[in-house]
């Protein structure tokens, strides 16, 4: 056994073992507590802030009790949180500054393993991130979704009907008394976005790289059976201690692999993309955005929305996950897991008990369904779409760009009454990027302008540097990268070019010759910063494009020696 970590802190028989364990004992903690058993970090991003992450508490109560039970010392500590619908400029900004706050923690700490408690979009990439700098044994629970949104009977997804409905309101077929009271029935428990947003996206591929418990993803936030699952966890950590799991024992290609399939079976969120190359460059795998392309003929297994019908309560009561990967096993690739065995163990004994919610491999949703990966000269370093939440029609399409040179520019014009657009025109947004917004926030799924919602156009193209929500549907081309605030070449479209798309060969194309373009770039000017002080303007100064992950060019990598040195 090598020695615990732990020991360097309490183990000693010193004025420093003294400190560490004496300012501990304030709380009650028994000496037995110090005799050397695996201290478990319980690192938790619960907050009032973050409503999707309000369970949390409760959880890491029956982590505890699993950790107690199998001989470790618990121990719960906050990290920043990260409430996806309650931050701006955009939570995105701060999910770097999660992760620092996670591996300075994790590594200042005296602990041997660390139990991940998060949910709420940033925060399971985040939290991840950090832990993946220091490589202790780590293992994720997370929030779990929200009870299915109810609204006059019928369900409805967050999110995604969100987007719906305020379509509806400017299309004048919703009253915005029914929008406002909509808005109890849509989030009525503790939990996460109950669409398949990235919240679920997230869980989802967690639990298909193994780095959750079996279930993790689908179980709802007030489901008992979460609750056991959090003890349960509470239990393997310390058995991974035991046996020297860690982290990087699990986040290997393979498993990085496997997220792609899974979150093109699921339908996942387009954010997975960037948060994926953010954690394979703290983990030291070599993944690419190329590296996505493997998803794109797996089938829509899932058929919940966006891409799809039902939520994820429907999704756990028809198997989820564990259902899922039984379909995917002649996909998957063999993966070590937190289990300390093959991913493929994650489908034993798993049933589906309702086809409509998880179709089988032969008989999917829709056949095609991964991201693709768009390149071309807007594009040069890539972009992505989402086919299964696009229009058909429209994922081989030319037409003539508008351009929003930034997001005021958008919010003020785009329901102009003689706004020169057509069902065909391609909307072109800049300056919503890692270094243009700052911080890449959801705005890519830009609303139809106005004059076309009301003659019926629900979709059309929309090209930007920004993300989409994970709950978001449309025919919307999202990340390029570089980004215009980088000097790509999205900062020269102007209104009137000619842009081709084809998502069946993975391009994107601004129709103007070199030229030209070379004129426009002459004159070209970034925008002056937004942020001249504070985790912003480090932010701005060193943020990677969407292409490498928007991590900050200084956290790539790790750094696993042992802390040496003491403050007393
Ligand atoms: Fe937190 Fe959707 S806003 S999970
Ligand atoms: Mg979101």
């Amino acid at each position: 056994m090598t020695t615990r970590r732990s020991k360097a802190w309490y183990g000693k028989l010193d004025k420093d073992g003294f400190i560490h364990r004496s300012w501990m004992k304030n709380q009650g903690f028994p000496d037995h507590a110090f005799d050397g058993r695996p201290i478990i970090g319980i690192c938790n991003t619960w907050s009032e802030l973050t409503p999707c992450n309000s369970g949390l508490r409760d959880l890491a109560k029956g982590v505890k009790r699993g950790v107690w039970e199998a001989g470790g010392f618990p121990v719960e500590f906050p990290v920043m949180s990260l409430g996806e619908t309650q931050m701006k400029p955009t939570a995105m900004l701060f999910r770097n500054l999660l992760a620092m706050d996670v591996e300075e923690s994790i590594r200042a700490y005296g602990i041997d393993g660390v139990v991940l408690l998060g949910g709420c979009d940033k925060t399971t990439p985040g939290q991840l991130m950090g832990a993946a700098s220091v490589d202790l044994p780590s293992i994720v629970v997370s929030s779990g979704p929200m009870l299915n949104g109810k609204y006059r009977g019928q369900d409805i997804g967050s999110g995604t009907d969100v987007w719906k409905f305020s379509e509806a309101v400017r299309a004048g077929e919703m009253t915005l008394q029914d929008f406002m009271s909509a808005e109890s029935g849509m989030s009525r428990s503790a939990g996460v976005c109950m669409t398949m947003g990235t919240a679920s996206t997230m869980a989802s591929i967690v639990e298909a790289m193994g780095l959750s418990l079996p279930t993790n993803a689908a179980l709802p936030a007030v489901d008992a059976r979460r609750m056991a699952l959090a003890h349960l966890t509470g239990k393997r950590i310390v058995e991974m201690v035991e046996e020297d799991l860690r982290l990087s024992k699990v986040l290997t290609k393979p498993a990085f692999e496997n997220a792609i399939i899974a979150n093109a079976a699921v339908g996942g969120s387009t954010n997975a993309v960037v948060h994926l190359l953010a954690l394979a460059g703290r983990a030291d795998v070599d993944l690419t955005l190329s590296d996505f392309e493997i998803g794109s003929d797996i089938p829509l297994l899932v058929n919940c929305m966006p891409s799809g019908k039902y939520l994820m309560e429907d999704f756990c009561y028809a198997g989820g996950v564990p259902a899922v990967l039984a379909e995917l096993k002649d996909h998957l690739r063999p993966a070590n897991t937190i289990l300390s065995g093959d991913i493929s163990h994650y489908a034993d004994g798993a049933e589906c008990f309702n086809r409509d919610v998880i179709h089988a491999l032969d008989a999917p949703v829709k056949p095609a369904a991964g991201l693709r990966v768009l390149r071309g000269n807007l594009a040069p370093n890539g972009a992505i779409i989402k086919p299964s939440a696009a229009t058909d029609a429209l994922l081989e399409h030319e037409g003539e760009a508008y351009v929003f040179e930034n997001i005021e520019d958008m919010k003020a014009n785009i329901d102009r009454d003689d706004l020169p657009v057509t069902a065909d025109t391609i909307l072109v947004l800049k300056g919503c990027g890692p270094k243009g917004y700052p911080g890449m926030p959801e705005v890519g799924n830009m609303p139809i302008p106005k004059k076309l919602v009301q003659q019926g156009v629900r979709d059309m193209i929309r090209i930007s540097d920004a993300r989409m929500s994970g709950t978001a549907y449309g025919t919307v081309i999202l990340h390029v990268s570089p980004e215009a605030q980088a000097g790509g070449p999205l900062a020269l479209v102007k209104t009137g070019d000619r842009i081709r798309v084809s998502a069946s060969n993975g391009t994107l194309d601004l129709l103007v010759d070199e030229a030209e373009l070379s004129s426009r770039r002459a004159t070209w000017q970034p925008d002056p910063p937004h942020y001249t002080r504070g985790y912003a303007k480090m932010y701005v100064d060193h943020v990677l494009q969407a292409d490498q992950g928007a991590d900050l060019d200084f956290l790539v990598g790790k750094d696993t020696r042992p802390v040496t040195r003491e403050s007393h």
